[in-house]
């Protein structure tokens, strides 16, 4: 047997318990050897160069990394620092830590789609109660959202009469107010899995009963769809927008046509590998061996 060509690393923590990375430890790839990396344990040492290891002292060879979880145990700020550092290098980080960065934020996600082209909900980020206010009446019905959460989580509707001691907490909770329209739906959303330049599976999100946000983690429940060519390619360029190798990215489809929503960048897949039968897991290792390949 002859030694694969590409060493694919899955920067991961714990994977025994995170599915999704085991699912790309597990992947089979004829050219591709991938081992599991916890940067929590990643070393350098700097003098004549710089030199990386880990903390077994083992040598870091790495052609691509495939970024999935960082260590809790460790600073995040330093793992991504040690990321940057690395694709400097040359390594390839997929997905970037630049469409990283970007995708993290609601704030950074939205601006970019809208600078794009791509049509976003309308959206205001604001440091001031009153200014919040008054676009929550001009939106009618509005969703708050921390810019940094996910899974639905502090992820909040307010009527047009919102309290402002309400905004007034939220300010002081996340720094600052994102506050954006709320687009009328029948309480379904669409995940659509982008990776490369195509969507590789898609799934209509319905939410829990009772619950307005069909996010999986609060009880929503994932169906197989297809989705028009028009919705997968504004999918597949909201993923381009934020130089995303792979995303999930949030649709809803509105009166005026799909509207997006949001991009992750380390998104799960669980649900949408039950409902449709799709290999995530390998189509990012064969997209990360097709990059490598043009390199
Ligand atoms: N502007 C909106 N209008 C209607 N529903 C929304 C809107 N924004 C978010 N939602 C609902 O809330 C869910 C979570 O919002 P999202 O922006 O994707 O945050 P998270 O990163 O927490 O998933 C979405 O999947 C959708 O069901
Ligand atoms: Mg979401």
């Amino acid at each position: 047997m002859t030694a694969a060509e590409y060493r694919v690393v899955v920067v991961a923590h714990d994977p025994e318990r995170d599915r999704t990375s085991a699912q790309l430890l597990a992947a089979r790839h004829p050219r591709a050897a991938i081992r599991c990396l916890d940067t929590g344990t990643l070393r350098l040492e700097a003098g004549a160069g710089v030199a990386w290891s880990t903390t077994g002292s083992e040598p870091l060879e790495a052609d691509a990394l495939i970024v999935r979880r960082f260590s809790p145990l460790a600073s995040a700020q330093a793992q991504f620092e040690l990321l940057e550092l690395l694709e400097r290098q040359g390594t390839l980080v997929v997905n970037s830590t630049r469409a990283l960065s970007l995708s993290e934020s609601k704030l950074q996600t939205t601006a970019a789609l809208a600078q794009a082209g791509i049509p976003v909900p309308p959206t205001l980020v604001t440091h001031d109660v009153d200014d919040a206010r008054a676009a929550v009446s001009e939106f009618g019905r509005a969703v708050l959202k921390p810019l940094y959460g996910e899974l639905g989580e502090g992820v909040e509707r307010v009527e047009e009469d919102v309290d402002p001691e309400l905004l007034a907490e939220r300010l002081e909770a996340h720094g600052v107010l994102y506050v954006q329209q709320y687009l009328p739906n029948d309480g379904t959303d669409v995940r659509a899995f982008v990776v490369g330049n195509r969507v590789v599976a898609a799934m209509r999100r319905v939410a829990a009963p009772g619950e307005w946000r069909s996010n999986i983690h609060q009880g929503g429940v994932g169906q197989p769809v297809e989705l028009p060519p028009a919705t997968e390619q504004l999918a597949v360029r909201a993923a381009e927008a934020l130089g995303l190798d792979y995303s999930g990215v949030d649709l809803i489809e509105g009166p005026a046509g799909p509207v997006v929503v949001e991009c992750n960048g380390t998104p799960g897949w669980l649900e949408l590998k039950s409902a449709t039968g799709c290999d995530i897991a390998a189509a990012i290792v064969e997209h990360v061996v097709d990059r490598l390949d043009r390199r």
